[in-house]
């Protein structure tokens, strides 16, 4: 079979957005796959979103950082721990974003609350972020002693004598907006937020199969990355750079093919086929090579069967066990592809299997981000929870092997190695903006212009 030239220029009697890669789409490849995915993975949906340069200050000017701050965090839904962090009463935890601080708490009654992690009295933090699973009857100020029940309400201040003018029904912590969804606790900081539902759009129907409740954190890791938490995370929504960045990827990744979907504002998609050569692929891959590629050894590979469909077969058999879950009836897709949603403005799912991730990222100061991943497990039939995985905390230069059983450390040190580099050239560029593919970059595109709403607000 020859292979199409992608480097020829579009038909230019397409309108902007419309133009693909000539190679077999992400339809294509579920129809020769046969299998009967989900129906979201069905759906496509892209439109045209502009092709301007985006300017680079955006990621390096402080004071677009502090906007961000002060418009963006505390007016947006966002995804704070998982329920499993704190399973029982007085089960707390920290998240911070920029100087923003939420505690988590799970109450007498059951019921997971958020409050400001800020002390009414001199405005201590009751715990810094990673003070995580303390369990106690109550929240006590680690400054002089004042404290509260988990609901929020004042419980004591010693010295009460000195504090006449302190009405007690006043006093209470400030209690911010918290919902859950697929076991995941969001907060939201405004007044008076809008169901958490409208921000995540699309997702509770296509998730309805994949419940991540019914997951656990397998491993967690924490990395810090040089780099704009925006420029960190625009490295994980296109995989226009697979085939330069994990060329290795080349003959086991469908690259240039993957689709994008926006939905709205705060979600998109991209769906990128493993076990299918990149469009890039010069030359003609016979199964059994493309099988030996996935790892497997050629030979095993039955008579006429497809390397990616044998592959997917082996994937259920072994998985499944590992898990203790039955896998029989997972589409190939689900079980060895890329599917990544991402939810304005910082959190990714992967309903998938054997890529069976989250990712969140957040500002450390303007150059640099934290970037934590979660390995969401599908959990043992007999149903017992596991507790979560503590965190494996990474500094830059820190590599992903270091982290035990970590099966895509390389392709991310490959990610993450490039920020560095993208930082300073965004720096030096006398250009100003970045300019993106209409189509494999559309999304990146999409969380900029969802951005500056929030930041108009
Ligand atoms: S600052 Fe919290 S009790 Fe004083
Ligand atoms: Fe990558």
């Amino acid at each position: 079979m020859s292979r199409p030239n992608l480097t020829v220029p579009s038909d230019p009697a397409l309108a902007p957005g419309e133009a693909r890669c000539p190679g077999p789409s992400m339809q294509d490849i579920l129809d020769a796959d046969g299998d009967n995915p989900p129906a979201a993975m069905r759906v496509e949906q892209y439109n045209f979103l502009g092709n301007a340069d985006l300017p680079f200050d955006r990621y390096h000017d402080p004071a677009f950082l502090e906007r961000e701050l002060e418009q963006l965090w505390p007016n947006v839904w966002q995804w704070a721990c998982r329920e499993e962090h704190i399973p029982e009463p007085g089960d707390r935890y920290v998240y911070d974003v920029g100087f923003h601080s939420v505690l988590v708490v799970r109450g007498a009654d059951s019921k997971i609350r958020a409050f400001i992690n800020s002390c009414p009295h001199r405005g201590m933090k009751f715990a810094a972020e990673g003070a995580r699973g303390v369990r106690r009857s109550h929240i006590r100020c680690p400054f002089h002693g004042m404290s509260w029940n988990l609901d929020g309400t004042l419980r004591e201040i010693p010295c009460r004598w000195d504090f006449p003018h302190v009405d007690e029904g006043n006093f209470g912590l400030d209690e911010i907006a918290c919902e859950s969804w697929g076991g995941f606790v969001f907060i939201h900081m405004g007044e008076a937020p809008p169901p958490l539902a409208e921000q995540l759009e699309v997702l509770p129907e296509h998730f309805r199969l994949w419940p991540m409740d019914d997951r656990y954190v397998a491993l967690h890791t924490e990395k810090v990355l040089p780099a704009n938490w925006k420029m960190a995370m625009e490295a994980f929504l296109e995989a226009f750079h697979v085939l330069e960045t994990h060329s290795q990827a080349v003959y086991t990744a469908a690259d240039a093919n993957a689709q994008y979907d926006i939905f709205g504002p705060h979600v998109s998609r991209f769906m990128h086929a493993v076990g299918v050569p990149s469009p890039h692929l010069q030359q003609a891959l016979s199964e059994a090579s493309l099988f030996g590629k996935l790892g497997r050894d050629p030979a095993q590979l039955p008579p006429g069967a497809s390397a990616r469909a044998e592959h997917a077969r082996l994937l259920r058999q072994e998985l499944g066990a590992q898990f203790g879950v039955d896998l029989s009836a997972v589409s190939t897709s689900e079980m060895m592809d890329s599917i990544e949603y991402f939810l304005f403005p910082n959190a990714f799912f992967f309903p998938g299997i054997n890529i069976r991730l989250c990712y969140r990222f957040r500002p450390l100061g303007v150059d640099q981000c934290l970037h934590e991943i979660l390995v969401l497990q599908p959990l043992p039939k007999d149903g017992q929870r596991p507790p979560p995985a503590k965190p494996i905390r990474l500094d830059v230069a820190d590599s992903y092997t270091t982290v035990p059983g970590f099966a895509l450390a390389e392709i991310l040190d490959q990610d993450t190695d490039n920020l560095a580099l993208q930082r300073d050239g965004a720096k030096a560029s006398r250009k100003g903006g970045q300019t993106l593919g209409n189509y494999q970059e559309a999304r990146i595109r999409r969380l900029h212009l969802t951005l500056d709403e929030y930041l108009a607000r």
